[in-house]
């Protein structure tokens, strides 16, 4: 998720875009730049690693004149964080100007069309591969910039928001928009663009937020022309901005956690975005292709991890061992590095991390890799420490997780972990083609399943008032169940400093039965699918001793609403996707016990968003 700033009028544009972009850092901060015409119409284009500040300093000295400006702070999808990867990015003339949120799918494939015509490229961003491609249709066949922009967007297969400069026309911005949020403020005798309406909201409050497929034509001195790909004009709907720039920030949510659970759906298709094709019922994910032979080779696979991450991974082993009857160990990366651990050559170790920073994840890698193994990565920052030493792996693409407390990151993890075991059962053939289909489709439903849960909002958050009073809860699940309830533990712990813990339901005969009494909240996860007899069973048990239970159950689940004080109902999925289902409900719960407790949801006490140290 990266941040888009533009600006055309009478002002100079360098610091407006500037204020903008530090209003969009929390969209993403691994690099920043900005394009300028100057007063003496050179197209000025200056970026550079690291945050806004940096590009400060680095501009200090430039020519920063102009009234007409874009600006651009990322979010790495393509293309580790560094000034030549950094937007804008000029086209091989340099007479135009392009900053890009979003992702291009058919990126290569575009690229190696314009290689092939000669185009040299100096990133390996799927970004400029956009502003080539503009270029070269411009030029080819006369067109003006808007044309070309049509004709180029024709081509695109993904997701974008996209602001383009020219050269030769100092008074024009095309700007344009596809699955990624884009906004135009309408000022007096002056327009502003953003990815959303926090930067734009201290100059006008008249926006038109674009829809998918609009492209806007921002001319100095002229209304605001929008028009879609075939040229047919509309007449924008120029809305009142009534939020302010710390809801703005949120999403119009009170915190970044609540933004970040409620956003799972579109992080999912992100995350999924080029690697699932459901009408060819196929998923691939290139890493595992690139390094199949390594991976179908495997002995056995290490998941090593903390937190939140470690719980993913454990759903990672019964999904590779499920489908592709390979081992799995699972890891706490802090306990790893110092066993002195037997590694084998034919070991392949994943390690899952969403900052990608980890310290004791990095450790265990680097041990790892020391002694042989082919090491797979699963992160959420690109260029970020981990990614750097891995051999490979996969990004999960859901953007900046702001909220101490890891929600979205969580089931990007594990959308990534059941597209890897696919892929590699399919490669090792140890999977049925009914199931692989099966699973395919039930995955690509995923997100509108996600969309269901999250309507419950309202009622978890009245249900979530009982339980303020509570200073103990437990958590229960079987199967792929069990992890859920382990990380519904850990939100509840971790943003309400309630004490949780998570046990396999099974386990509470062997010891934790005897915390059971009327006080005493017990979470359990008992979707129709798997061991759900054997969770019935356990819910009794719990009842018999007088236990409040709260029951995440299948959809029109008419046993257990029987037995259970409380039931949040989820659709019907797979077992082997349950976490992807059961997981939003508990993320819900924590969030609102503990934003009734009154307690700092996004920035937790003690906590840290990356654990840097030991
Ligand atoms: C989870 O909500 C916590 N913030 C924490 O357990 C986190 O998952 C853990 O520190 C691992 O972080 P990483 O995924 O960035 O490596």
């Amino acid at each position: 998720m990266c941040g888009i700033v533009g600006y055309i009028g009478k002002k100079n544009a360098y610091p407006i875009l500037i204020k903008g972009l530090k209003r969009l850092e929390y969209r993403g901060y691994d690099s920043a730049g900005v394009a300028l015409i100057s007063e003496r119409q050179q197209l000025n284009v200056y970026k550079t690693k690291g945050k806004v500040s940096e590009l400060e300093d680095f501009v200090a000295n430039k020519d920063i004149s102009g009234n007409i400006g874009i600006a651009h702070t990322r979010w790495a999808t393509h293309g580790e964080p560094c000034s030549a990867n950094a937007h804008p990015h000029y086209s091989s003339s340099e007479t135009l100007a392009l900053i890009h949120n979003g992702i291009i799918e058919n990126y290569a494939v575009l690229k190696e069309k314009l290689q092939a015509k000669g185009y040299e490229f100096r990133s390996s961003t799927d970004t400029e591969v956009l502003a080539q491609l503009i270029e070269y249709i411009k030029i080819t066949n006369n067109l003006s910039l808007l044309s070309a922009v049509q004709l180029a967007l024709s081509e695109v297969i993904g997701a974008y928001a996209i602001a383009v400069l020219e050269k030769d026309h100092p008074d024009e911005i095309i700007a344009a928009r596809k699955s990624s949020p884009l906004v135009v403020g309408i000022g007096e005798n002056e327009f502003f663009l953003a990815s959303d309406a926090t930067p734009i909201v201290e100059y006008t409050d008249k926006v038109v937020y674009l829809e998918d497929e609009e492209i806007a034509v921002i001319r100095r001195g002229r209304d605001l022309k929008v028009v879609d790909p075939n040229n047919v004009e509309s007449t924008p709907e120029v809305k009142q901005v009534v939020m302010n720039i710390g809801q703005l920030e949120k999403g119009g949510y009170p915190h970044f956690m609540l933004k970040e659970i409620m956003e799972q759906p579109n992080c999912i298709y992100d995350c999924m975005r080029g690697r699932i094709n459901v009408e060819a019922n196929h998923v691939v994910l290139s890493a595992v292709i690139d390094y199949k032979e390594k991976l179908l080779n495997a002995k056995r696979f290490i998941i090593v991890a903390c937190g939140t991450s470690w719980h993913a991974g454990l759903i990672g082993k019964r999904l590779i061992e499920s489908f592709c009857r390979i081992p799995v160990e699972v890891e706490y990366a802090s306990e790893f590095r110092y066993r002195d651990p037997v590694i084998d050559k034919s070991d392949v170790v994943i390690a899952i991390s969403q900052s990608g920073e980890t310290a004791d994840t990095l450790a265990a890698v680097e041990l790892a890799k020391s002694r042989g193994a082919f090491i797979y990565g699963i992160c959420n920052s690109v260029g970020s420490s981990i990614p750097r030493i891995t051999h490979t792996g996969s990004y999960i693409h859901v953007g900046p997780e702001i909220g101490v407390a890891s929600t979205k990151a969580f089931t990007g993890q594990v959308t990534v972990l059941v597209m890897l075991a696919l892929t590699l059962a399919k490669e090792k053939g140890t999977i049925g083609n009914e199931e692989y289909m099966e699973i395919v489709k039930e995955l690509s439903l995923i997100p509108e399943k996600m969309k269901e849960v999250l309507k419950l909002n309202d009622s978890i958050a009245e249900l979530s008032k009982i339980f303020t009073y509570a200073h103990n809860f437990i958590y229960l699940g079987r199967g792929y169940s069990y992890p859920v309830a382990l990380e519904g533990a850990l939100k509840l712990k971790e943003i309400s400093y309630i004490h949780a813990e998570g046990y396999p339901a099974a386990e509470m005969k062997h010891g934790p039965i005897a915390l059971i009494d009327a006080e005493m909240p017990v979470v359990v996860i008992a979707t129709q699918n798997g061991l759900y007899e054997k969770v019935l069973s356990n819910i009794q048990e719990i009842k018999a001793r007088k236990g409040k239970v709260i029951a995440v159950v299948t959809k029109g689940d008419g046993i257990i609403s029987k037995i259970a004080d409380y039931c949040i109902e989820v659709p019907v999925s797979m077992e082997c996707l349950d976490p992807l289902i059961a997981t939003v409900p508990v993320q819900l719960l924590s969030y609102h016990v503990a934003v009734c407790k009154g307690m700092d949801v996004d920035q937790p006490r003690n906590l840290a968003k990356s654990v840097t140290v030991e």
